[in-house]
């Protein structure tokens, strides 16, 4: 749906600006002009959209960073390369579905006092990305029984990849919103305040009680926290920590 908006912004926007050029003269010898109008059209039409506010950059270096790359004359195989590297690693972001930001070292260390500190024997992780919480987490706890859901192609082939020799985390390839997740003392995620309503909602529904939720960066609404651990690595973390 915001892929489809934005290519209605983009096209509305081209529309807008070669009208403009066509009835005001002085416009049609500047063809950056025009280009820079499209770019500032098809930003406002994104607001009125309500398109998030990060669209707008997009919309507006669009169609000069298009031009500019036509005039490189790159071979063409090299933009469909670069489109199916993208689908594979951001899967699903154009439907809505978070894109890939990897964990710091640290979010793993903590994660690992938290395993030990609950005295949990489960643990699973929704979207784990390339593996940067569970592979050190299944790595220093061996007898911690670990579930990874991620559904973009790329990033789950490289966490199973990461995974081979540990026996104890099971890679699953599919959305975490068809996981089960009771009988999981320690559930963890790194996604995006967008999806915080639902998965709380999903939470709340599945996980049991006296088990912890842990969110990094993003706080579930109207919950409060058992405890937020604020971390010093390069993003200032903060865990949310909700016992259920
Ligand atoms: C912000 S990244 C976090 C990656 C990893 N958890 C970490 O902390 O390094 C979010 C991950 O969730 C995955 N993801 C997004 N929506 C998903 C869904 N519906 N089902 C499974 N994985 C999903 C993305 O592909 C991405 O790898």
């Amino acid at each position: 749906m915001s892929l489809l908006k934005a290519l209605a912004c983009q096209g509305i926007g081209l529309i807008t600006a070669i009208l403009l050029a066509r009835n005001v003269p002085q416009l049609v010898f500047s063809f950056w002009l025009v280009v820079i109008f499209q770019g500032i059209i098809a930003a406002a039409i994104s607001r009125l959209f309500h398109q998030a506010i990060w669209w707008m950059p997009i919309h507006l270096l669009f169609l000069p960073a298009a031009l500019g790359l036509s005039a490189l004359d790159l071979p063409s195989w090299l933009y469909l390369l670069t489109l199916l590297v993208l689908i594979v690693v951001f899967w699903g972001t154009a439907k809505g579905d978070v894109p890939l930001f990897l964990s710091s070292s640290a979010v793993a260390e903590t994660m690992i006092s938290l395993v030990k500190q609950e005295n949990a024997d489960s643990f699973v992780e929704l979207g784990a990305g390339v593996g940067s919480v569970v592979v050190p987490l299944a790595k220093r706890l061996f007898l911690l029984n670990i579930t990874a859901i991620e559904r973009a192609p790329l990033p789950w082939l490289i966490l199973r990849w990461r995974c081979r020799l540990l026996t104890n985390v099971t890679v699953q390839n599919k959305s975490l919103w068809d996981c089960d997740l009771a009988n999981q003392k320690l559930v963890f995620a790194f996604l995006s305040p967008l999806f915080m309503d639902q998965l709380g909602e999903k939470i709340r529904r599945e996980m049991h009680p006296g088990s912890l939720f842990v969110s990094s960066s993003f706080s579930v609404p109207d919950w409060h926290p058992e405890s937020v651990i604020q971390l010093s690595d390069r993003r200032k973390t903060k865990l949310y920590c909700y016992r259920i």
